[in-house]
């Protein structure tokens, strides 16, 4: 008999549900939040309550759109956290609750090992392309800058993470600094590809060991762009192509650094990107030419599966339910990683 999981994500801006059979996907829907544009970040309180508008209408297009019953459902998968608290309470009591009606268990995932088994969401039609375990995934999205060891579909090892800020908030801090927009990260994406990468320099951190720092170089960006404008109160528009592209090389170099120390150190070659910086084209782009160099086997998810989604939620949670694992009925949400 088959094994359908519907997955449930709403960890912080994107109301998200998905059904997979068997490991195959059979749908992933997912509702944007476009009322925090205006803001210029996530507005937590605004998150929460579109995810109470968007939960029901998301879950039955998910179903629909599978042609799946809920009565024919063997789980349903929920991100826990980390998150949002408020947001991450829809999805979790909405999971649970259905979980309750329809007499299935409900199955918590942790919003990060989604991302890192993102690559193992089968579609029809499309040769399966999975890493070896173990393999190293770097995890970049506007929460987190990590580069995790996975072992198994359960198990993990973090080995680097930022000490400071994401790295995909140094991209929508430093665009909103220039006045390019929300969110930063496709804005100068878009913007580099047309910029001299080698005009300008920015400074990068010296932190030991595996782990970022993305902090500093925000400021460093701060203060180049204030002093050149006191010179010349056109440099930003005059220069914003090449600004971008120097300023994401500079983030690339620092996150692949890191990267490329922690596949010497642990002799791993099977590597994997996931969360929404690794949508990135400059950062896909070194990541396969660094493989090639170094003889690694690189894994690029899907763009669709590197932001959030439900269907990494699901296939997380399967592998779950395989194990046998249920979540409590009176289990909370946590908003971060080290409560989890
Ligand atoms: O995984 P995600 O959707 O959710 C959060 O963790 O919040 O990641 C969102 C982040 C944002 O910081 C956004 O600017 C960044 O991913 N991002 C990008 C690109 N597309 C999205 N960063 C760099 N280049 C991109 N093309």
């Amino acid at each position: 008999m088959s094994d359908i999981i519907l997955g449930i994500e709403s960890s912080c801006d994107d109301t998200s549900a998905a059904v997979i059979r068997d490991g195959w996907l059979l749908s992933n829907v997912i509702a944007s939040q476009d009322v925090h544009k205006a803001y210029g970040g996530v507005v937590p309180e605004l998150a929460s309550r579109a995810h109470e508008l968007n939960i029901v209408p998301v879950v039955s297009e998910a179903l629909s759109r599978a042609g799946v019953k809920a009565q024919e459902l063997s789980a349903i998968a929920f991100t826990r956290g980390p998150g949002l608290l408020g947001s991450l309470l829809v999805g979790t009591s909405f999971a649970k609750a259905l979980g309750l009606a329809l007499d299935v268990p409900a199955v918590m995932v942790n919003h990060l090992q989604g991302h890192l088994l993102a690559d193992f969401v089968r579609q029809e039609g499309k040769e399966p392309c999975e890493p070896s375990f173990p393999y190293l995934c770097l995890l970049v999205s506007g929460g987190n800058s990590q580069i995790v060891r996975v072992d198994s579909p359960l198990e993990y090892t973090i080995l680097g993470q930022t000490i400071d800020d994401a790295v995909g908030e140094a991209f929508d801090k430093c665009s909103k600094m220039m006045g390019l927009g929300y969110p930063g990260g496709p804005v100068i994406d878009r913007l580099a590809k047309q910029g001299d990468p080698l005009r300008f320099k920015f400074a990068k951190p010296h932190i030991p060991g595996l782990d970022y720092s993305f902090s500093g170089i925000k400021t460093s960006l701060l203060y180049f762009v204030r002093d050149e404008m006191a010179k010349d109160p056109e440099f930003m528009e005059k220069n914003k192509e090449d600004i971008c592209a120097s300023f994401q090389k500079t983030l690339i170099d620092i996150l692949m650094d890191k990267l490329i120390k922690a596949a010497k150190q642990t002799g791993i070659r099977d590597i994997t990107i996931g969360g929404g910086v690794s949508a990135n084209s400059g950062l896909r782009e070194r990541l396969v030419a660094e493989g090639h160099k170094r003889g690694w086997r690189t894994f690029l998810p899907e763009f669709k599966f590197t932001t959030d989604n439900a269907a990494m939620i699901a296939i997380a949670g399967y592998y779950r339910y395989l194990a046998g694992e249920r979540a409590p009925l009176d289990v909370a949400p946590v908003s971060r990683l080290s409560d989890f």
